[in-house]
């Protein structure tokens, strides 16, 4: 057996339960102090992300570590256009709630890193994934879930940003085709974790009750 990132052996890592990095988790958008991160915990989180599940075992993810100033600006130019053209789209009453909510952390957190999702890798016959072709990207966005449970461990940030055109940032980062960037998430030191998330917190959408999700035998 080949030792691995993933391989269970004893480890460093702070020592939580996973329930707690579940609960400590927030999207984080305000809250980053811009302190750069320490190279073993930077490899630690990219690490636990690495060892997601994935279909047919193809770890279709690349992990895009951005930190250039002029990169990080150029992104959050392009995000503030998306963010108004949303806000422009709204009726007046939940365009009044969207105002002062914060979407990105980009300059501050002082770190993207961009997921990407590469179909085309393993090849053309993916064991598991013949079926229901959505696989691929689930898995791609399991080792996301890892890396921001990881981050909560590690008492690091992570916001998930989506307000941006593929296009333009495939361009950006000079992302090969077919694959495509899914996330940039602003990581980063953070001086707290809010405990109920923003879009809570601001009245934009709560969280449904677990009874409402749950379903007996049949929908
Ligand atoms: C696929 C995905 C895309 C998201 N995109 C954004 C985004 O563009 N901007 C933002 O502020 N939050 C974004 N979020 C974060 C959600 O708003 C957040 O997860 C949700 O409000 C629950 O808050 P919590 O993560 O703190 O529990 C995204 C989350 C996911 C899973």
């Amino acid at each position: 057996m080949t030792e691995s990132v993933c391989s269970p052996e004893t480890n460093p890592e702070p020592a939580l339960s996973v329930y707690d990095a579940i609960r400590r988790r927030r999207d984080v958008r305000a809250e980053f102090t811009g302190e750069p991160i320490a190279a073993d915990v930077l490899d630690r989180i990219l690490g636990a992300a690495h060892c997601a599940p994935s279909v047919g075992n193809t770890q279709p993810w690349d992990f895009v570590v951005v930190r250039d100033t002029e990169t990080l600006t150029t992104f959050a130019d392009h995000v503030a256009g998306a963010r108004r053209r949303f806000a422009d789209s709204l009726p007046e009453d939940r365009k009044k709630t969207f105002d002062p909510i914060k979407i990105e952390g980009i300059c501050e957190s002082g770190m993207g890193i961009v997921v990407t999702y590469d179909r085309s890798r393993g090849g053309e016959h993916i064991l598991g994934r013949h079926t229901v072709d959505d696989t691929g990207l689930f898995s791609a966005v399991l080792a996301i879930q890892n890396l921001w449970l990881a981050a909560a461990a590690e008492n690091v940030g992570v916001g998930w940003v989506s307000f941006y055109d593929e296009p333009y940032l495939t361009e950006l980062l000079g992302i090969p085709d077919p694959v495509r960037p899914i996330a940039w998430l602003c990581v980063g030191k953070v001086a707290e974790f809010q405990q109920v998330p923003d879009l809570e917190r601001f009245g934009w959408r709560g969280r449904r009750p677990l009874a409402d999700a749950v379903h007996l035998e049949k929908f």
